[in-house]
């Protein structure tokens, strides 16, 4: 199998990189909102959330709320506590903001690999600190975590790659600390992560426990914030509508 489909191509770091260089080389009316580079580019230089399109990009507003009451639920660490949580792909940082409004103790660093977006984190967000860092499966982050959490992260949402997932789940569990739990939030899209559930599983049950959860659907989860609850409305809503839904990972280093 190859390491990547060539329609996938764009999500590898480098490729990345050069979308956001020709964007930001553009003069601010040409920018296209529609790349992320784009969208962070005019939220940075003060666009309105209509007009920078950044909610077709991030999760923001009350779904960022209600994610992030979601995350608690789902993780079970208790508010009070104080522990470090990684978010990778964090885009303009409005989920790590939400979470840390859960986790108020926490040291909370956020990593991604688009500037502007990560200058508007920083600006926007303080005292949240957030860096650039094109993340790529090899090197560790910045320290280890107890949380390091991945929500709608290309690499494990734009591709069907065994070997990308495989090296990226490695990557960040590496950068775990003892106990603590790696979180990968992806909708059940054509190419992602979800649809190699099962070879990743016998990959990696030597050194990783793997479990998988259902994401409760927004809409259901703010009126009704009861986890079981949530998540039996939201199969059934999905299989009446035929929506895909979303999926939780929760893995920890045996
Ligand atoms: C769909 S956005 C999700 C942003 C945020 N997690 C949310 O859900 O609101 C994906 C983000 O991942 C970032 N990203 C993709 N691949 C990356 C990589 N290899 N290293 C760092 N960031 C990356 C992109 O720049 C983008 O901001």
């Amino acid at each position: 199998m190859s390491k990547i489909e060539s329609d996938s191509e764009w999500i590898l770091p480098n490729n990345l990189k050069a979308v956001e260089g020709r964007e930001k080389n553009k003069g601010i009316s040409e920018v296209d909102v529609k790349s992320d580079f784009g969208s962070y580019r005019m939220l940075l230089a003060g666009a309105k959330t209509e007009d920078s399109l950044i909610g077709q990009h991030n999760c923001i507003g009350i779904r960022a709320q209600v994610y992030s009451q979601i995350l608690v639920a789902t993780v079970k660490i208790p508010s009070t506590r104080s522990f470090a949580l990684a978010d990778v792909g964090c885009g303009a940082g409005f989920v790590t903001a939400a979470i840390h409004e859960r986790y108020p103790k926490a040291q909370i660093h956020g990593f991604d690999i688009a500037e502007d977006a990560i200058a508007y984190a920083n600006k926007a967000f303080a005292p949240i600190e957030f860096f650039v860092q094109p993340i790529n499966g090899n090197e560790p982050l910045k320290q280890k975590y107890d949380l390091v959490h991945a929500m709608e992260f290309y690499p494990f949402t734009r591709t069907n790659s065994l070997e990308i997932h495989l090296s990226y789940i490695n990557g960040l569990a590496n950068s775990l600390r003892p106990g603590g739990t790696l979180v990968i939030t992806a909708a059940n899209t054509e190419k992602c992560i979800n649809n190699n559930l099962s070879e990743i599983q016998n990959q990696l049950s030597s050194t990783l426990d793997i479990q998988i959860v259902q994401q409760p659907s927004y809409q259901i989860f703010r009126y009704i914030p009861v986890l079981p609850l949530a998540n039996m409305l939201t199969a059934i809503v999905n299989k009446i509508l035929g929506r895909p839904g979303s999926r939780i990972w929760l893995i920890k280093n045996k």
